[in-house]
């Protein structure tokens, strides 16, 4: 077990000035709990709810997310806004990230949102969806440096916890770009800093940049968690190793492979297969998920993350396309729920990972993660 990185305080929940940054960041007498674990599961729209969550945490997860909560639909009380914001008790250290586009919206969010006692607010300043960067939030604020910073500073004055960024690389001007961001979210009291190591445009097939994590280490005084491309504990050691990074965070690299937490926390070197659960426990594993989401979410609302779930699990072992088909026979969650049961319980073996087939999967994963919801998704054979 790795010693912690950063602590972080849900009894800064206890009384203490909302506001008093210096006050809060100076006295860890403040901080009670400590995050135990140097692999963070990222904010994943659609994803990251109770169940993935809960899952992640027992494979070893140190810190997870929800997914991006609008903090203008909070404001709005927006039902699915407030459902993506919920966690349950046993969740802690657990943080809630918001995606704001104004010092007001956010500040007043996170006021509405405090009550639930989240261990951290982090601010989404790395989102390129169109919709939320027209509405001026996300990646948007990559490119408007001062409302980045002001936006930051109200959150974390309205806050009782503290409050983390999860940024992309500027689109222009290099490591001095960087540097500047980073140094006003510094500035504004973000306790931590996640970098995605690409700019808003570059896609999933272009590698992250892990050298800017290492220039954004020597930027600031704050932890900085390293973020793209961790598919296996060796990425996570080598990412760690080249940049000096406190910690990584992992999106992509937890989907169907939870274990990579346990992987990461225990310091292995090891890739994703190596300490994978064996079938009895895979099975275990899957049937287990997809009951809670069914549950969480009910019949309908699940169908579509028991698939994805499913079909996230199965992609290292033979058979998937056949599986797949299977999968979208059906339409609702019981019979998913069979039909990826039974796939486990043939205990298949996963296909070596220099396999034509898995590897032309996991490309395609790796690139847009849910290629096969759409039609000739996958390749035959
Ligand atoms: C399905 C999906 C949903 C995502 N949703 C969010 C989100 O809500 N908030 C956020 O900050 N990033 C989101 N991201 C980006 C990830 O948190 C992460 O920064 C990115 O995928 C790079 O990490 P990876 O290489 O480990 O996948 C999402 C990514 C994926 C694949």
């Amino acid at each position: 077990m790795h010693p912690s990185f950063l602590t972080i305080g849900s009894d800064s929940l206890a009384p203490h000035p909302p506001g008093d940054v210096c006050c809060r960041m100076a006295e860890p007498t403040h901080i009670l709990n400590k995050i135990n674990g140097k692999a963070l599961l990222a904010p994943m729209l659609a994803t990251t709810d109770i169940p993935f969550r809960s899952v992640c945490r027992e494979s070893g997860a140190a810190l997870t997310f929800t997914e991006m909560v609008s903090a203008a639909g909070i404001l709005r009380s927006a039902s699915n806004s407030y459902r993506n914001a919920v966690f349950s008790q046993d969740e802690h250290p657990v943080g809630i990230q918001l995606v704001a586009a104004d010092p007001e919206t956010a500040a007043a969010a996170v006021r509405e949102l405090l009550p639930l006692r989240p261990d951290i607010f982090d601010l989404n300043s790395g989102c390129p969806n169109d919709r939320i960067c027209e509405a001026g939030a996300g990646a948007q604020l990559l490119g408007d440096i001062p409302r980045l910073g002001a936006l930051l500073r109200a959150a974390v004055t309205a806050s009782t916890v503290p409050v983390s960024v999860k940024l992309r690389l500027p689109d222009n001007g290099g490591a001095s770009a960087l540097r500047d961001l980073l140094r006003t979210v510094e500035d504004a009291g973000a306790i931590m800093v996640t970098l995605h190591a690409r700019t808003r445009h570059a896609p999933y097939d272009e590698k992250a940049r892990w050298e800017t994590i290492g220039e954004a280490v020597q930027a600031v005084s704050v932890p900085v968690v390293g973020n793209g491309d961790v598919f296996s504990a060796a990425d996570a050691q080598r990412l760690m190793r080249d940049t000096g990074c406190a910690a990584v965070m992992v999106a992509r690299g937890a989907l169907g492979t939870p274990w990579i937490f346990r992987d990461i926390d225990e310091g292995r070197d090891c890739d994703i297969d190596e300490h994978a659960p064996g079938s009895e426990e895979m099975c275990r594993l899957v049937t287990r998920h997809l009951e809670a989401l069914q549950g969480e979410f009910g019949a309908v609302v699940a169908l579509p993350r028991l698939r994805k779930h499913a079909m996230w699990y199965a992609r290292r072992f033979p058979n998937v396309s056949a599986l797949r088909a299977q999968l979208f026979a059906v339409d609702d969650a019981g019979h998913v729920l069979e039909v990826t049961r039974r796939f486990f319980e043939s205990a298949p073996m996963p296909l070596d990972p220099s396999h034509p087939e898995r590897q032309e999967i996991e490309r395609r994963f790796r690139h847009r993660v849910l290629y096969w919801t759409t039609s000739a998704a996958v390749p035959e054979g």
